[in-house]
């Protein structure tokens, strides 16, 4: 596997163009698949795991046509999906397996859903749960975890009360929830994104919210029991871009402008905690875009302070937690993470892997079951190191970060995973390092 080697750098400048968002196009896929007619995903995400929902789909009997900036899915209408032949593979993607598992459940036919050896050691049972509850027959190894066979069939309307905050399983509930006799009806313990709920409305689905509950109808009785084709653009990356918000804070001449970012206020708490503890962070030119918001965002260099993370917040900044602990030592006061135990279940155990890897770099650490605490300046300066990122795309990026404000080299090892979400991530820091 392919090493990086990272040099420090003085600072960051220049325009950082991101992929497009990596949840929004596995919705606007799926979704697609299920329309009557031709849509057209224009900045659809570069990412694997948004290429992992593409090839499920197509083994489901989407047509799909991948052009070089968008992609045309035809669909057959939500009862159009085919039984595939072979298993359908999610590889790295908890988001395509988890959300294609409610689509399944309503199909009339069986499906197997596996994945690579990480997303094999993920829990399951948080969406199995609920789609049985709903009338599905899903088998599952060690009755958690891939590969997952689920035999579909028409289903019951449930009203569900997550125990877990995961926009994964919320979403897999109100996919399932079309195919169902009745309105489903979701609450979550704590807010999480919200893409499923837009998606669905922009595709003609009738959606409901009050507070934290969600109510989605079914398709048979709504528009003719169809979802439109659309032509839609999916806004770049705001957790691809925590990346270079995060460097560009740290080294002080910084001065850089990420265009064309996905701004949805179920994904900006990561701005609100970084700019509450010094970052120089604007937002230029807010627009909307089919539901979502869409902006540019101006980032500086600055001194941070650190500062604790918990409760609920940590869902709505779940994917930035690992450039923010990688943040930590340069911050006055470290940085302490709490309530976040879901960290060990992402594309590694990141709480391990975040504990071990700023510590090859000299940094001070506590582990804990739910979350860490990291020194801030005063426990020294971090150096080079060669770093393990357990094949996790973002326990990667969040060290070459780190590295290029640390003392001499720093070697991602098995650096080719970041694919699965920016294939383009080390190219593009290079370009706006200045060194
Ligand atoms: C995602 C939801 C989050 C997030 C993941 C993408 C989504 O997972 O970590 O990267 O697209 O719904 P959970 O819902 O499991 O917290």
């Amino acid at each position: 596997m392919k090493k990086q080697t990272i040099r420090p750098a003085k600072f960051l400048a220049g325009g950082v163009s991101l992929p497009g968002d990596k949840s929004i196009s596995h919705r606007y896929a799926m979704l697609a698949a299920l329309a009557e007619g031709a849509s057209e995903l224009r900045h659809f995400s570069a990412a694997a795991d948004c290429h992992s929902t593409l090839a499920c789909l197509s083994a489901l009997g989407a047509k799909i046509k991948i052009e070089k900036d968008a992609v045309r899915i035809t669909g057959k209408g939500p009862r159009g999906l085919k039984e595939s032949r072979r298993a359908l593979d999610a590889e790295n993607s908890g988001t395509t397996m988890r959300l294609l598992a409610g689509i399944l459940a309503g199909q009339e036919f069986t499906s197997k859903l596996t994945g690579d050896a990480s997303l094999q050691k993920r829990p399951m049972k948080r969406v199995v749960v609920p789609l049985r509850e709903m009338g599905a027959d899903i088998r599952a190894r060690d009755d958690n975890f891939a590969p997952l066979e689920i035999r579909g069939r028409r289903l019951r309307a449930i009203d569900y009360q997550m125990p877990v905050a995961s926009a994964q399983v919320k979403s897999a509930v109100l996919l399932a929830g079309l195919f169902a006799d009745g309105v489903t009806s979701v609450t979550e313990p704590a807010r999480t994104r919200d893409h499923t709920e837009l998606a669905l409305e922009e595709f003609g689905a009738a959606v409901e919210r009050n507070g934290r509950t969600v109510r989605v109808h079914p398709l048979a009785g709504t528009n003719g029991g169809k979802l439109v084709a659309r032509a839609l653009d999916v806004p770049g990356d705001l957790s691809s871009a925590i990346f270079f918000i995060a460097a560009a804070s740290l080294l002080a001449e910084s001065n850089i402008l990420i265009h064309n970012v996905g701004l949805n206020p179920t994904r900006t708490a990561i701005l609100d905690v970084v700019a509450g503890m010094g970052a120089s962070i604007h937002m230029v030119s807010l627009q909307s875009s089919h539901g979502e918001v869409v902006g540019e965002l101006a980032v500086k260099g600055a001194s941070l302070k650190g500062g604790v993370i918990e409760g609920g917040q940590i869902p709505l900044v779940i994917d930035e937690l690992p450039m923010l602990a990688a943040l930590a030592p340069f911050t006055e006061e470290g940085i302490e993470i709490r309530d976040a135990a879901e960290l060990r279940v992402k594309e590694s155990d990141r709480i391990a892997a975040l504990a071990e890897n700023l510590r090859r770099m000299g940094a001070k650490v506590e582990e804990r079951p739910d979350g860490l605490r990291v020194e801030g300046r005063k426990a020294g300066k971090l150096r080079g190191a060669e770093i393990d990122p357990r094949g996790d795309h973002r326990i990667a990026m969040a060290f070459a970060v780190a590295a290029l404000a640390a003392e001499g080299p720093t070697v991602i090892r098995d650096a080719d995973c970041v694919v699965v979400s920016f294939p383009t991530f080390f190219q593009e820091l290079d370009r706006l390092a200045e060194r």
